[in-house]
Formats: C-alpha cells, sequence, structure tokens
C-alpha cells in the first residue's frame, strides 16, 4: 500500500490503488466543535395512529471547514438529513420530494418494505418530481437509515452528504433500561471521510476511485473533530458507517471496553463486551460506553485505530447511580446450523470495472434469483479476491433482515448473532446465511462499497 497521507496538489488522492484502498486519515487542524445532531423529523399523526412525514432532497452550501462554504446535498436540509422515528405496527406515509437537477431515489436500507416503495434503481424520481412511500412497520425496534440508490449514481450522491436515519422503536425499546435520551446520553454517529480540495469542495468526479472513494479527514454527523458533553453515566452511541468504501476499527482510547447491544436489525440478545468493533461500509451497531466512574473534566476518545473520532467529554459530575446494563436485550432463536448444499450461492468477485456477482455485472433488465415469501433460505456467500489485492465486500440485501449461520465453518462472532442486513466478506471467505423474505416483489442485493455497487456489483432477486 502506498502511502496516500499527502496527497500531491492536481493529483487524485484515490488513485492508482491495488487492492484494499487506505487513503490515511490526517487529523485535521480546525478546533473541536460541539457534534451536529440531526434534527428529529416532525410527523403529523393521525388518529388512527398513523404518521406522514416529508423529506426532499435539495442542494445547499455546508460550512465544514474555516473559508470556503462546501457544496453539497441534503435531505431537509444542506447535509445528511433528519432522523425519521416510526414504531412497530404502526403504519407510515413518507412524501418523498426531489430538489435537485438529477434524478434520485429513497432507499430504505433495513426497511422490510414492499419492493415498489424501496427506492431501488426501479424507481427514480425525476428533478421536481415526487412519490409517495406507504407502508406497515413489520419490524423490531432498530436503527436503520436511508440514501439514494439511482443507477449508477449511488456513490456520488452519498457522498455528497445524501443520508439520514431511521429510528423504529417498539415496546420492547420502551421498556429496556437503556440511556434513550436524544443528545443528552443517546447519540447518532455517522461517520464518513471525506477528501476537501483547495477551495473546500468534495469534487467527487476528480476524486472517485472505482474500488472505493475514501477522504483523509473523518466527518461525524458532518462535523470534523466533534465532542460530546456529558454527564458520567452510561452513554449510547448508534454508530453508522455512513462512508462510501471506508472499514472502521472502533475502539475506546483509554483501552476500556464497550458493550455492542444492537446489530443492524435490532438489538442483540444480550450486550456483548468489546474492545473493538469492526463496521464496513451500510453496517450499524449501538454500542454502550460506560463513564459512570468518570469525574467532571475527565474524557474519553472514540478512537478508529490511531484516529479520533468522537471526544465524549465530562462535564458533570453526579454521584453515579450505579446501574448495570439489562442482561436480557431481545429474544432471538439462534441456531447456527450450516448445510452443505446451499439454495443459493454468490460469488463476489474482481475489482475495479470489472467486479462481478457469480461472472455477472448489473443488468436492470435480468432478474438473476427466485425465491418465495415465507420460505427459509440458506444462503452462501463467497469472496473470491483471496490473492494479493484482496478485498473485504460488504454484502448486503435489500428487503429483509437476515441471520448470519456460519463464518468460514465457525459460529460467528457474539456482535453477529443477531439480525443483520450488512455483512463483511473477508477475502477467500465463505458466509452462510439464513434469509426469509417477508415481501413479494424485485430486491437488489450488492456490494455496498458504493463504487462497487456503481459498478455492477448487484444483483436482483425476484420473490413471489
Ligand atoms: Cu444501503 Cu442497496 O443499499
Ligand atoms: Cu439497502
Ligand atoms: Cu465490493
Amino acid at each position: 500500500n502506498q502511502d496516500n497521507g499527502t496527497p500531491l496538489m492536481g493529483m487524485n488522492p484515490n488513485m492508482g490503488m491495488g487492492g484494499e484502498v487506505t487513503m490515511e486519515l490526517v487529523p485535521s487542524k480546525q478546533e473541536t466543535k460541539e457534534l451536529a445532531l440531526p434534527p428529529l423529523l416532525e410527523g403529523t399523526l393521525s388518529s388512527d395512529g398513523s404518521i406522514s412525514y416529508t423529506i426532499a432532497t435539495q442542494e445547499g452550501g455546508t460550512q465544514f471547514k474555516e473559508g470556503n462554504a462546501t457544496q453539497t446535498f441534503g435531505y431537509n436540509g444542506s447535509y445528511l438529513g433528519p432522523i425519521i422515528r416510526i414504531r412497530k405496527g404502526q403504519n407510515v406515509h413518507l412524501t418523498t420530494v426531489n430538489k435537485l437537477e438529477e434524478n434520485t431515489s429513497f432507499h430504505w436500507h433495513g426497511l422490510k418494505i414492499p419492493s415498489n416503495v424501496d427506492g431501488g434503481p426501479h424507481s427514480p424520481i425525476k428533478p421536481n418530481g415526487t412519490a409517495t412511500v406507504d407502508f406497515t412497520v413489520m419490524q423490531e425496534a432498530a436503527t436503520l437509515w436511508f440514501h439514494p440508490h439511482p443507477e449508477g449514481r449511488t456513490g456520488e450522491q452519498v457522498y455528497n452528504g445524501l443520508a439520514g436515519l431511521i429510528y423504529v422503536e417498539d415496546e420492547n425499546s420502551d421498556s429496556l433500561d437503556l440511556p434513550k435520551d436524544y443528545g443528552i446520553n443517546d447519540f447518532p454517529i455517522i461517520v464518513q471521510d471525506r477528501f476537501f480540495d483547495e477551495d473546500n469542495q468534495f469534487n467527487y468526479q476528480d476524486i472517485q476511485n472505482m474500488d472505493g472513494t475514501q477522504g483523509d479527514t473523518l466527518l461525524v454527523n458532518g462535523t470534523i473533530n466533534p465532542y460530546i458533553e456529558v454527564k458520567n453515566e452510561k452513554i449510547r452511541l448508534r454508530l453508522v458507517n455512513g462512508s462510501n468504501a471506508r472499514n472502521y476499527q472502533f475502539n475506546l482510547s483509554s483501552k476500556e471496553s464497550f458493550y455492542q447491544i444492537a446489530s443492524d436489525g435490532g438489538f442483540l440478545n444480550e450486550p456483548v463486551q468489546m474492545d473493538t468493533l469492526q463496521l464496513v461500509p451500510g453496517e450499524r451497531a449501538e454500542i454502550v460506553v460506560d463513564v459512570s466512574d468518570y469525574k467532571k473534566g475527565d474524557n474519553v476518545k472514540l478512537m478508529n485505530g490511531n484516529a479520533e473520532v468522537l471526544s465524549i467529554n465530562v462535564v458533570e459530575g453526579i454521584n453515579p447511580e450505579i446501574k448495570s446494563l439489562p442482561e436480557t436485550l431481545n429474544k432471538i432463536s439462534t441456531s447456527f446450523n450450516s448445510v452443505s448444499v446451499p439454495d443459493k450461492e454468490l460469488t463476489f468477485s474482481g475489482m475495479g470495472n470489472m467486479v462481478a456477482i457469480n461472472g455477472k455485472q448489473f443488468d436492470m433488465e435480468r432478474i438473476d434469483l427466485q425465491a418465495k415469501t415465507g420460505t427459509t433460505e440458506i444462503w452462501e456467500i463467497n469472496n473470491s479476491n483471496d490473492m494479493m489485492g484482496g478485498m473485504i465486500h460488504p454484502f448486503h440485501l435489500h428487503g429483509v433482515q437476515f441471520k448470519v449461520l456460519d463464518r468460514n465453518g465457525k459460529v460467528p462472532p457474539a456482535n453477529e448473532q443477531g439480525w443483520k442486513d450488512t455483512i463483511a466478506l473477508y477475502p477467500g471467505e465463505k458466509v452462510q446465511i439464513e434469509v426469509e423474505f417477508p415481501e413479494k416483489g424485485i430486491f437488489m442485493y450488492h456490494c455496498h462499497i458504493l463504487e462497487h455497487e456503481d459498478n455492477g456489483m448487484m444483483g436482483q432477486i425476484i420473490v413471489e
């Protein structure tokens, strides 16, 4: 791997890499700043309990750094989007509006949703167009997200700022004794990397990389060098890897451990104690960092390897009410029975514009797989990139939450023994998952390195 820490003027900092793309993160000289919190979107609640929200894409200018504002995209704002809150069993009406000068689509990543409103590449919305999305929430409490998915342009639109969160709540999440005061002890943490040119612009067209566009500057919720101010208590961080291509290895500067309480699709059965947590693009995890025995003035940093992501500053030292985390968070049945003959086999292969699944590149006119609703299937997913230059492909499947049964013949790690919609496929690895589609229609599966998706590392399944 070459050293990309100091990109040369006029050169594409993401260019000319073989294998796993790694542009080194450079600590920003910007002053520390309080973490931006996405607004909680106000919906209209009807007497029958259903809720309506309006979400619009727009262009804007965002002041990330001193100097010029950056030209960006956002939902109901200039960068990123608000949080949509919905409940299990609720009927939801979303009005989606496209105020960009190009087609987009609204994809609800992790939602079990009918395919006609899933917002994949089949459902572009033209400039000034609108679309209505109606569905009933059929899943448990989880932190999900939404982003555009137009054919061939997902990478650029997400990079420019289109991404927002969906919080699903239910009776279980209501009753669990967990930190849940938004912006007090419960924080959304959308982690992204960006590269700013001399004019503070993103310039995706010039810096994009076929194997995943990275930047040298970390942003959390759009904030460079962010901090949060908290009391000495348990702090819940809802981590979202919203980057186009970068993998993160989260840990704490104190080398203390933390607890993962939720994976992509909901709570784990019990808190899992961890020292490091990897998240690939598209993946989420909720963790609890305990600063109960910290004093006023102390801080601990959420790190990615050696790079600082977020400073947790304790500004109020009350007499801690020492509480332990609930021992049971969920009741997911877990049996890890892998099979010798899976129902489906997918092989992810290639790099750059040669990326393919089972030797084929995405074709909107071609259906690759078929399944039936209500039938449990076991899929085996292979990453054939096991030579020099092999790389992790984040596998993502629309419209479902699945379970990981087996990683290369081994039971998955404890923090992957819950609901997942996105998983890392390591070079040379075989992973078996168990999946059941709740809805009929056509759903995408793809690599969540957005440039691989745009280059055709995507297929579609028809569910009947
Ligand atoms: Cu998060 Cu098909 O995407
Ligand atoms: Cu998705
Ligand atoms: Cu990939």
